[in-house]
């Protein structure tokens, strides 16, 4: 009973923490912390979120140039790179110093020399335009308080019919919703190509047109 009683605290707080979180990034910048990362890249992390089915959804292929915003350590982007092999190339732009330093350790730990890390802020992305056949986000999406202005920018990213592709995992502090998702990716230019998963694991991907 008192065992009952202290996980039910516990969750209670998580719950909280996590509604107090998503409250204060809708105005600034509070992205998952570097020493978070380690849930991200720890071998149940693979299974329990999924990214071979991520991967999936994006549906890469070789050849293609692919930005991720917002890679954290790499667990998709890494696994990205290889699969857009032979000629494809992979970046990734995230806004902490310690994510981009991790990510470049791990995928020269992985073998992996054709991605490219680069530190910025989406809003803002230092990234030549219509140079990406492909952008992504997973769970990063509702971490950017200006999200607009990064779809904005995602579309810019992107060469004439390029496909932007946006996971979100349920019960991330940060989760947008199919209907939230859809709406910023219209307004900003994208029209729906196809959507895979449920409402707590779904994948949208999206044409610029
Ligand atoms: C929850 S992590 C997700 C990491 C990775 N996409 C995954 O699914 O394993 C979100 C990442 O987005 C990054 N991020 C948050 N705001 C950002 C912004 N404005 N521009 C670029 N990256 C950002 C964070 O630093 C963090 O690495």
């Amino acid at each position: 009973m008192k065992a009952l009683k202290v996980l039910v605290k516990s969750l209670l707080i998580l719950v909280g923490i996590g509604l107090i979180w998503r409250w204060l990034s809708r105005n600034r910048s509070l992205p998952c912390p570097t020493w978070l990362s380690s849930l991200l890249d720890s071998r149940w992390s693979d299974r329990l979120l999924g990214t071979q089915t991520t991967l999936d959804r994006i549906g890469l292929r070789p050849g293609q140039r692919v930005l991720e915003i917002g890679p954290g350590p790499g667990r998709l982007l890494i696994p990205a790179a290889k699969r857009v092999l032979p000629g494809g190339e992979a970046v990734g732009l995230d806004i902490q110093p310690g994510m981009i330093e991790r990510l470049k350790a791990y995928a020269t730990r992985a073998g992996v020399s054709n991605l490219t890390a680069i530190l910025g802020d989406a809003i803002k992305p230092n990234v030549p335009a219509e140079s990406f056949d492909v952008v992504f986000l997973c769970t990063a999406l509702g971490e950017i308080p200006n999200r607009e202005a990064a779809l904005r920018q995602s579309h810019t990213a992107l060469k004439p019919g390029g496909v932007l592709s946006i996971t979100e995992i349920f019960p991330d502090p940060h989760y947008q919703s199919r209907a939230m998702v859809r709406r910023l990716t219209e307004a900003a230019g994208f029209q729906l190509k196809e959507l895979h998963g449920l409402w707590y694991f779904f994948t949208a991907n999206f044409i610029k047109s």
